[in-house]
């Protein structure tokens, strides 16, 4: 690889969680950090890519030089991938999306009252899968997957429905790897087969990943 392998391509990464609004003051949200997405931000642009990231709620400070677009809900990350996913070569959805949003979001701060209460949820569009469904054939997409049980199956399952090229799934209960810590495991599925890749800084991961892309791109092209 040259140092700018990425050069003259247009990388699209998502990362982050989602928030989605119950009522002015409170939230629905998971653990992610933003430190794989905004790794993977990092080492696009350092290997020469053009590089646009949109990012869910994080308390990272973005790479400089990259487009940077910043959402709250699943639903805002949506419409901002549907704006430019057409430009792009490659598509890395790291971010954590809800699976559900709240049905109603309340005007008013919601009043403590019974001793139980319930709250509706809906699905929230699944933006992976829909960009599985409306990528051209040279756009190349990578979807992540967070597991806590049958790692593999599940996300070789994921990466068949979703149509991706390759899936980067992590374990949630493996120590060093997943949300927050500077590091992650990772395990590496293609419609080829899977590679195992040990403990690395995401920052290391992000590198094996992008080149990995950037492999299966050639391919593609010739
Ligand atoms: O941010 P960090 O603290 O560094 O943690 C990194 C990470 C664990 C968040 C990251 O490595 C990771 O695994 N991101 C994907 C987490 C996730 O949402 O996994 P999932 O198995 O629920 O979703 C599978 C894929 O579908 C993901 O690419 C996700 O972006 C996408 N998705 C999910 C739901 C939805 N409604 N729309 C989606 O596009």
């Amino acid at each position: 690889y040259s140092d700018h392998y990425l050069k003259g391509k247009k990388v699209l990464i998502t990362a982050g969680p989602t928030e989605e609004a119950i009522d002015p003051v409170r939230f629905i949200t998971n653990h992610s950090s933003g430190k794989m997405g905004y790794a993977l931000a990092k080492m696009a642009k350092r290997a020469g890519a053009e590089v646009t990231l949109i990012s869910g709620p994080v308390s990272l400070t973005p790479p400089f030089d990259v487009h940077k677009i910043f959402i709250h809900s699943a639903k805002e990350l949506l419409k901002e991938v549907q704006t430019c996913y057409q430009d792009q070569d490659m598509i890395l959805m790291a971010a954590a999306v809800a699976d559900y949003a709240s049905v109603k979001i309340a005007d008013q701060k919601i009043k403590k009252r019974d001793q139980k209460m319930q709250l509706e949820l809906i699905k929230n569009p699944d933006i992976l899968a829909w960009l599985g469904e409306h990528k051209e054939n040279h756009q190349i997409l990578c979807g992540f997957a967070m597991e806590t049980e049958h790692l593999l199956e599940n996300a070789a399952a994921k990466c068949e429905k979703k149509h991706c090229d390759m899936l980067a799934a992590n374990h949630l209960l493996t120590p060093g790897a997943g949300f927050q810590s500077d590091t992650n495991i990772m395990t590496l599925i293609t419609p080829e087969g899977y590679e195992e890749l040990p403990l690395m800084s995401k920052d290391a991961v992000a590198e094996e990943i992008l080149k990995r892309l950037y492999r299966i791109s050639q391919k593609s092209t010739r």
